[in-house]
């Protein structure tokens, strides 16, 4: 491990800034291989802190002079000092104008934090701690200062010049080189500053906004995408109308850019007025992007935009606050996307959506050793936490404020926030506080969402009592140890609960002590340990249909037989829970059925797995309740599809004590081909009715039907029938949308058919020119059922692939270690090799990166003694690296304590 142990950051630590920014005044002077950047930072000391030094952070750069007051300040003269990215001032006046120089190399600039290079342009990202690559500077977000911003460059080279605000001045300067400078109107903190500079085109556009002023919207890509930013266009100004609508929220700038980058470490950027985006969030037309692309990109231009509210006017005072901005953005982009769908339905299937991606990885998350609070108490490296805790369990917490408080209330509280906290740096209990003032409500225990880490087990029990005609609802609720706290208060948790009578109608519920009946949906607020409600005049016998809409981030048990599940998913007027109940169904089934698959390789008998199996599959339960969503033309193509696919290997393998990747898989695919011999008929008849003949429109209305249709094709897929795959080689032929060609490529792929190369090839030609094409065709190869950790080594010399593009790296890398758990977790401990070699090699070049790639192996002590011990040895290969980089040390040592 590395010689200079990490230093732990802690919370309790926080100390206001000595000094306080006023104005920042900067001067760039573009070159890829030396760029000089000027600065002019006018401070004054602040009356609220301790210390008196003026700290400023710096990470590898050169220092070419500093004056304070107009007076040059020597490091040899003991003026100031400079250890581990922190210079030091002692002794400073309460008023001080700085200049800082500095020399900086953005075309070795690898790691793409700070100012970096990508095919030829500039770009900067700032957010967390970046800017301190770009220069010397109290790079913190409490504090903030208005920049004015010059930039100079070759004019031939480097035609457009942006940065935050508005433009102000642009003009020619000798040697082929010009100006342009910026003024950004609000006072931001360091880590929304963002540069852009190079050969770029745009789709602009003049709106009216709100308030009744105009506004400048613009696109910006590389020469040869225009045909591309229709959507991220059209979602921008829905963007803006809907927080107008919802929130009262309007556009406070004459100009809002977008830039879209090839290279780029996470989805995308908010930096005031001028967000950058990662390719994949901006880039899209129906050649080359698929369905769930559009309404990604809807969803990340919505999420960055919202910031401008939540997370720039109003900022985080520290990074531990990160959730503060996130949870309640993610929210946000969430309740945006539901918006734009409109329908009930669409609404479900979008709530559906959002709670898979919390089961499937903040959950394992929440289980494993990275576990944190969504404010957490400490970090090594602030990048390792951008999370899915921090930003999905965040949302999560934030829509319990909206279900506890209701709609409107929400909306008082969100609108106190505002009016508390517009141009300051602020913490979560303050945005907690402004929610439960305006509503009136004590949520002090709710605090504990925040502070404790591990997901909550509900454990739900209904006792009904003919004679009195009560049902009486015992719920218990718990929470596992996670690192650094054993011991869990109990959370104050929004239950929202329904009864379903014998034809599967909602009763109105009427709590004991009330006079006449309520809602037929109720929030039931659960905050000691253990707890009963008691519901009257209840006629016979109902379901609980329990924790609607998903109302808590937990995990709720209820003793529901096979004959309930079958029920609610039949009836329950919550779609969430009708889709609940099948996914409970074919969890118990896919559980048991890897259990027979372990019992079977026990014994010894490999031709018994697939007798034993058969055996178990005969009670029909599931098939049948498929069969009749899958008829039932009144529910929504998208639902259906949802309630059709069934949990991942990933759910299911969290399901268990101990994980056998392997027996999930079997079982996983044995229940797939045989639910597709049950219902082969019935998935040709949707496949075909399921078509979109016309034009494309990635409308959720469309995008559903297409969803459908390809669930079906890819069930028909395991079947390997001459019928089936002729369908989906037509299909390949036939699709004008990158959908419906992926999905048929895929299902070719994993088929048993012939052709499977040729169709490859032919997609890779048809694409070459596409990178975000050409991820999808690593993707698919990566998490193939044929695939082994060889297929995936030798991609990795197509020429086409580099680990220097974190998209490319995460196309093929990422997605077999994350996404092909069998062929991941192969028994000769071959894939956690590959694993730790990437690592290895991506350390070097990109830490952060790297460390996400470091988590793939979190849940190594769940897997069997075999795994487990190979896993082991792996991250004990990368523990012992040399030069290990702090992101990865952090996410590795915690791995192995
Ligand atoms: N703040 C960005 C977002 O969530 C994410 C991000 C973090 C991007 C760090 C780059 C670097 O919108
Ligand atoms: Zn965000």
């Amino acid at each position: 491990m590395r010689t200079d142990t990490p230093q732990t950051i802690y919370r309790k630590d926080y100390a206001a800034p000595n000094y306080l920014a006023d104005t920042v005044e900067m001067g760039f002077d573009l070159d890829p291989a030396d760029t000089r950047v000027a600065t002019r930072l006018t401070m004054t000391r602040n009356p609220a802190a301790k210390g008196r030094e003026l700290v400023l952070f710096g990470e590898e750069l050169e220092l070419v002079a500093l004056r304070l007051n107009g007076k040059t300040l020597s490091q040899d003269k003991g003026d100031f000092r400079i250890a581990a990215g922190v210079l030091t001032i002692p002794t400073a006046p309460a008023s001080v104008e700085l200049e800082i120089e500095t020399l900086i190399h953005p075309d070795r600039n690898t790691s793409l934090m700070g100012l970096y290079v990508s095919n030829g342009n500039f770009f900067t990202q700032c957010e967390a701690e970046g800017f301190r690559k770009i220069t010397y500077f109290p790079d913190r977000p409490d504090v903030m200062a208005r920049f004015t911003v010059m930039l100079r460059a070759d004019k031939a080279r480097y035609p457009v010049l942006l940065s935050n605000g508005n433009l102000i001045e642009e003009g020619a300067l000798p040697d082929g080189r010009h100006y342009a400078k910026w003024e950004d109107p609000f006072k931001k903190p360091s880590y929304l500053f963002a540069l852009v500079a190079g050969q770029l085109v745009c789709q602009e556009e003049t709106v009216r906004l709100h308030s009744g002023r105009d506004a400048l919207l613009q696109v910006w890509v590389e020469e040869g995408n225009l045909d591309k930013t229709q959507h991220a266009m059209d979602s921008l100004k829905n963007s803006i109308d809907w927080d107008v609508e919802r929130f009262g929220l309007d556009l406070d700038l004459e100009r809002f850019m977008i830039v879209a980058v090839g290279d780029f470490n996470m989805g995308a950027m908010e930096n005031k007025g001028l967000n950058i985006f990662n390719t994949k969030f901006v880039l899209a037309n129906p050649r080359i992007a698929t369905d769930v692309d559009f309404a990604n990109i809807e969803a990340v231009v919505g999420h960055e935009y919202f910031h401008n509210w939540t997370g720039n006017r109003v900022t985080c005072r520290d990074w531990f606050q990160l959730s503060l901005k996130e949870g309640l953005t993610v929210f946000r982009d969430q309740e945006f996307s539901a918006d734009m769908i409109g329908s009930d339905s669409g609404r479900a299937v979008k709530r559906i959506d959002d709670v898979r991606v919390l089961r499937q990885a903040q959950f394992p998350e929440d289980a494993g050793p990275m576990a944190h609070p969504v404010r957490p108490d400490s970090y090594v490296e602030i990048n390792n936490f951008y999370t899915v805790t921090v930003y999905e369990k965040g949302a999560e917490v934030v829509r319990m404020y909206q279900t506890l408080l209701g709609r409107e209330g929400f909306r008082k509280g969100m609108d106190l926030y505002f009016e508390r906290h517009d141009g300051q740096a602020v913490t979560c209990d303050d945005f907690r506080a402004a929610m439960a003032d305006a509503n009136g409500r004590d949520l002090s225990q709710f605090e504990r969402w925040y502070s404790q880490a591990g997901t909550p087990l509900l454990q739900a029990a209904a006792d009904y009592d003919a004679k009195r005609k009560t049902l009486t609802l015992t719920l218990e609720q718990s929470c596992p140890a996670t690192p650094g706290q054993k011991k869990k208060q109990p959370f104050h948790i929004p239950v929202a609960v329904g009864l379903l009578d014998a034809q599967g109608r909602d009763l109105a519920l009427t709590l004991e002590g009330e006079k006449k009946a309520g809602a037929t949906t109720r929030v039931l607020e659960l905050t000691k340990a253990k707890q009963s409600f008691r519901f009257i005049n209840v006629d016979q016998k109902p379901v609980p249909s329990l924790l609607r809409g998903f109302s808590a981030p937990v995990v709720l048990q209820f003793d529901y037989s096979d004959a309930e599940l079958a029920f609610l998913m039949a009836h329950d007027s919550d779609a969430f829970n009708r889709w609940e109940a099948g996914q409970r169904l074919a969890t118990r089934r896919l559980l048991n059925l890897t259990v027979a698959v372990q019992a079977a390789r026990q014994s010894g008998h490999v031709v018994a797995v697939d007798t034993v199996l058969n055996n178990l599959q005969h009670d029909g339960a599931l098939a049948d309740a498929l069969r009749a969503t899958l008829q039932d033309e009144s529910l929504d193509p998208a639902f259906r599809e949802l309630v059709l696919t069934l949990p991942s290997e990933t759910m299911i393998a969290e399901q268990m004590e101990v994980i056998d990747p392997h027996a999930i898989h079997v079982a996983r695919q044995f229940l797939r081909r045989s639910l597709a011999r049950e219902l082969r008929d019935e998935l040709l008849a949707v496949y075909r009715s399921h078509q979109t003949p016309g034009a494309y429109s990635p409308d959720a209305a469309s995008a559903g039907r297409r969803a459908l249709k390809n669930v079906a094709l890819s069930y028909l897929a395991e079947l390997d029938d001459e019928e089936a795959m002729a369908l989906a080689r037509q299909q390949d032929e036939d699709a004008n949308n990158m959908t419906d060609r992926l999905a048929a490529l895929s299902a070719i792929l994993n088929s048993a058919a012939p052709g499977k190369s040729e169709a490859l090839q032919r997609f890779y030609t048809e694409f070459e020119q596409e990178a975000l094409v050409i991820d999808k065709w690593f993707t698919l190869q990566a998490t193939a059922r044929n695939a082994d950790v060889n297929t995936v080594r030798t991609l990795t010399e197509h020429p086409a692939f580099t680990l220097k593009n974190p998209n490319r790296a995460r196309s093929l890398i990422f997605s077999f270690c994350n996404g092909n758990p069998s062929a991941f977790h192969a028994l000769d401990g071959n894939g956690y090799a590959f694993w730790a070699e990437q690592v290895i090699a991506l350390n070097g070049s990109n830490p952060q990166v790297a460390a996400r790639l470091a988590r793939s192996l979190d849940r190594w002590r769940k897997y069997t003694p075999a795994l487990q011990e190979k896993m082991r040895l792996a991250l004990q290969q990368v523990a012992g690296t040399p030069k290990l980089s702090r992101d990865v040390a952090e996410v590795i040592t915690k791995a192995l304590a």
